[in-house]
């Protein structure tokens, strides 16, 4: 479904990513991990057109978006879940919800406020509260429904549960797999491995821009000396 072949970008003169690539398929879920710097939010701005890719291609669905601006590749079902949330802090979490709401994918079952409040019922009780009145969790379960009312066919999310209290982060991860049971494609960065090796079944990891190790949970779980050098466990 989405696969990025051997891209380069950079920041002015400095390049930060060397040759990442990776693929999501349908209905997979997959994480990018590394440490601090790693590249995984420039990547994830590199499939989203936020920064410049100079070299290599990003596919969706066999169909080359690389060159594309940001709202066309969300158009083509790429819903994104920001590193910070960037919730719109002066609408209310209903406004939030249906400002960008459309069903890019032409889904015969679009997302509706209900479908969001199942995944995350706490939504519910906030729904006249401005975004800037609510807990962080609340912002980030926002900022993920947000997404979902695009009606996205691959979800990404960068650090999922960042900064959240370990209840706050059960309820995201719940959510989450809710959508992996819907067979909604999700790429998570998150800093929770063990979390992240529970929900998706195979795995990059970065270092210093590049995939350093691409592998199944099980292969990542039985290499403690990976875990330690990439991922500093
Ligand atoms: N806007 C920017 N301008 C210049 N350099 C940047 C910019 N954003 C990131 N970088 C650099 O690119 C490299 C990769 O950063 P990136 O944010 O992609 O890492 P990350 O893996 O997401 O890290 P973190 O876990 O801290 O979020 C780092 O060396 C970083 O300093
Ligand atoms: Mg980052």
């Amino acid at each position: 479904m989405l696969e990025v072949e051997k891209i380069a970008t950079y920041y002015g003169q400095s390049q930060a990513l060397f040759d990442v690539s990776l693929k999501v398929g349908e209905a997979e879920v997959v994480t990018l991990l590394g440490r601090n710097g790693m590249g995984k939010s420039t990547t994830i701005r590199s499939i989203m057109g936020l920064v410049p890719v100079r070299l290599g291609r990003i596919t969706f669905s066999g169909k080359e978006i690389q060159a594309l601006p940001s709202y066309g590749i969300a158009r083509k079902g790429i819903g994104l879940v920001p590193e910070g949330r960037q919730i719109f802090p002066n609408l209310t979490v209903r406004e939030n919800l249906l400002v960008t709401a459309a069903n890019h994918t032409q889904s015969t079952s679009p997302y509706s406020l209900d479908d969001i409040f199942t995944i995350f019922p706490r939504l519910a009780d906030r729904l006249t509260h401005f975004g800037n009145q609510i807990s962080g969790g609340e912002q980030q379960m926002l900022a993920i429904g947000r997404a979902l009312m695009t009606n996205p066919r691959l979800l990404i999310l960068d650090e999922a549960t960042e900064g959240l209290a370990p209840l706050v982060r059960q309820e995201i991860w719940r959510g989450l797999n809710i959508l992996k049971t819907k067979g909604l494609a999700i790429l998570i960065v998150d800093k929770n491995i063990k979390a992240l090796m529970d929900i998706a079944a195979r795995h990059y990891i970065m270092e210093k821009g590049e995939i350093a190790w691409s592998g199944l949970t099980s292969e990542l779980i039985n290499s403690p000396e990976i875990q330690r050098h990439y991922l500093g466990i």
